[in-house]
């Protein structure tokens, strides 16, 4: 038996279920983790919820990413042996002290990595990676507008494109938040529950605005991103922490500026394995350079992922935040 939190019924965080669990032996193609520290995301509230409904359905382990080391290999493994530390983002089954998954899913860690290091960033991280380098290729000397940017995307996000050499503009629910964003590479943390973004984006840009947008927050700060936009701008609507953005008519692009907009995943960039390994390698990368630090701001027990996901959906966390089996 293993422990894990489950869900057997959607709603708030008291659904949450640390209990016993059995787990398969590993098999063919599979392998078994002991995990050392499991990544708490948004979009663990999104299954939570059950706006993202679970594949097989209910009960399920939650939880979409963790850190650990193999212990068992399923019929036909080579890539792994026993004893490999590795992490992993994947759909669901994370908050537990092992599971089973495919190895196909699973990176190496590189030496210089820890366990909490790695259940802290690799699902954020990973985002940050392709959101800057793929959907849209951040260069030197763009302005770039970063929304809950003292998040756990969010702080990552700023201290990369601030590497990249873009000026960081960031938006932020408290002035605890603007300093920790300024620390992490915001140049001009804003204040959005206090302040009109739009026109602090207008001043901090001299009315150049920006080459694009990351917007992880949705409902509330929708249409108002598409005006911090450029001409050709590009929208990057990657998350709903707010709540959904709501049907728009697409004419509404043209008129701001012939702009771009794209919803992306990462399941869908990291989909194939070759791109899965860059984009991971592209994040090792930066954090072995020291260029990208990662926060573990939030550091709970397993059996206590109810309080991590009150404090992440109440907006009283920074950074990253792991629970510990
Ligand atoms: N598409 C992808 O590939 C992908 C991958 C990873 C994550 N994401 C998305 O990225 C976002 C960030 O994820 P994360 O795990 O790093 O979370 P997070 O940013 O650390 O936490 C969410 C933050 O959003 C802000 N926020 C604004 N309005 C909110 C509201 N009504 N309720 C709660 N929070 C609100 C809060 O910051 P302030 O107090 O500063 O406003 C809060 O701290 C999520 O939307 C997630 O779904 C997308």
């Amino acid at each position: 038996m293993v422990a894990a939190v489950r869900v057997h019924k959607f709603g708030g965080p008291e659904v949450l279920t640390f209990e016993d669990i059995t787990i398969p032996a590993p098999g063919p193609g599979q392998i078994r983790v002991k995990q050392h520290a499991c990544g708490v995301n948004f979009i663990d509230v999104y299954f939570r919820a059950g706006a993202y409904p679970p594949a097989g359905g209910l009960p399920f382990v939650i939880g979409n990413e963790a850190a650990g080391e193999v212990v068992e290999l399923g019929a036909g493994v080579t890539e792994f042996k026993r004893g490999d530390r590795v992490a992993y983002q994947i759909g669901l089954g994370c908050y537990a002290a092992e599971r089973v998954l495919p190895a196909d899913r699973a990176i190496k860690l590189p030496a210089n990595i820890s366990y909490e290091q790695a259940a802290a960033m690799l699902l954020k991280g990973m985002t940050a990676s392709y959101l800057l380098r793929r959907t849209f290729k951040v260069e030197k000397g763009m302005n770039v507008l970063v929304h809950a940017a003292a998040g756990g995307v969010g702080l990552l996000l700023c201290q990369w494109a601030n590497h990249l050499g873009a000026t960081v503009i960031g938006t932020v629910g408290s002035k605890a938040k603007a300093e920790l964003a300024r620390a992490n590479g915001c140049r001009h943390p804003i204040l959005y529950r206090e302040e009109d973004f739009v026109a602090r984006v207008k001043e901090i840009t001299a009315g150049k605005l920006c080459e694009v947008v990351y917007d992880s927050v949705g409902k509330t700060t929708f249409p108002a991103s598409l005006d911090c936009l450029r001409p050709l701008g590009m929208f990057a609507s990657f998350g709903s922490s707010s709540g959904q953005i709501e049907a728009f008519n697409i004419n509404i692009l043209q008129y701001k500026g012939s702009l771009f907009a794209t919803r992306p995943s990462l399941n869908t960039y990291a989909a194939k394995r070759e791109d899965l390994l860059a984009i991971a390698a592209d994040l090792f990368a930066v954090v072995g350079s020291g260029a990208v630090k990662v926060p573990i701001n939030q550091t709970y027990a397993l059996r206590d992922a109810a309080k991590a996901h009150r404090d992440l959906e109440g907006r009283a966390t920074t950074g990253s935040s792991i629970l510990v089996p």
